[in-house]
């Protein structure tokens, strides 16, 4: 389903370049402009709501780096790799902060409901981890594999990406 392809460039370049590495990219308006190198941030990005607002669950610490084994327009998903990459709550993304009434239409979010942060970062991020867990699953259960090589899946509980309660 995922791409990989990319995934696997970019860990040798993560090898490479360390802490931090540039993507050479044209601007598409620009022409000649090279678009300066971009900061990808490593290891953990601690994951909040906007500072108006009183958590009810502790910050979510997402592993980045452990996620490049897939394309980065997986979760940036309107990046289109000539262009820094901006953050989930960019204005006119998923900035807005309170769910809206009705933010569902059978059985998924409209334009508007997933505009609320809180439902965009668990639809992709519970979202994918649900669907390696049944997929995981159905190897299990078809015997073929021994228990070891089972591909690792990511956190679906509530405590294990919010590990204690705020306030
Ligand atoms: C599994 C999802 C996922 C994948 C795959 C992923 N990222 Fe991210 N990335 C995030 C999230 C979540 C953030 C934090 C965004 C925020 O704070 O709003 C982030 C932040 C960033 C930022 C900082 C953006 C800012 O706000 O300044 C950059 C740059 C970035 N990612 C580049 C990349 C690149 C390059 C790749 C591919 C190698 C990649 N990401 C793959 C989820 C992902
Ligand atoms: C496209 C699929 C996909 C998406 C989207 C995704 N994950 Fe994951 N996640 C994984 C996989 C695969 C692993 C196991 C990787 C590993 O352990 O090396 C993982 C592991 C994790 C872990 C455990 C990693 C650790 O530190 O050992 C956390 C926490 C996590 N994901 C949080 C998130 C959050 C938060 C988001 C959304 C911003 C997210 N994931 C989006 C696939 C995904
Ligand atoms: C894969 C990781 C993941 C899982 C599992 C997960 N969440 Fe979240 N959740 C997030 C991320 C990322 C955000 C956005 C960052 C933030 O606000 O902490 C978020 C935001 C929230 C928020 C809004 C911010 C706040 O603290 O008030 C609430 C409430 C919440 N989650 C509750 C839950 C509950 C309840 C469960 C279990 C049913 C759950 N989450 C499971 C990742 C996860």
């Amino acid at each position: 389903m995922y791409r990989r392809r990319l995934g696997v460039l970019f860990l040798v370049m993560v090898f490479f370049f360390g802490i931090s590495f540039g993507i050479a990219a044209q601007e598409k308006q620009g022409g000649e402009q090279e678009l300066e190198d971009m900061a990808v941030p490593m290891g953990i990005i601690v994951l909040e709501p906007d500072a108006s607002i009183t958590p009810k669950k502790a910050p979510v610490e997402f592993h980045h780096s452990k996620h490049f084994i897939y394309d980065c327009k997986t979760c940036h998903h309107k990046w289109e790799g000539n262009t820094h990459v901006v953050g989930c709550s960019a204005s006119d993304c998923h900035d807005v902060l309170q769910s809206p009434k009705k933010p569902t239409k059978y059985l998924s979010y409209t334009e508007t409901g997933i505009k609320y942060y809180k439902y965009a970062f668990h639809q992709m991020c519970v979202g994918c981890h649900k669907e390696l867990k049944d997929n995981r699953k159905k190897l299990e259960m078809s015997l073929t594999v021994v228990k070891d090589q089972l591909p690792k899946t990511g956190p679906t509980g509530c405590i294990e990406c919010h590990p204690k309660a705020e306030g």
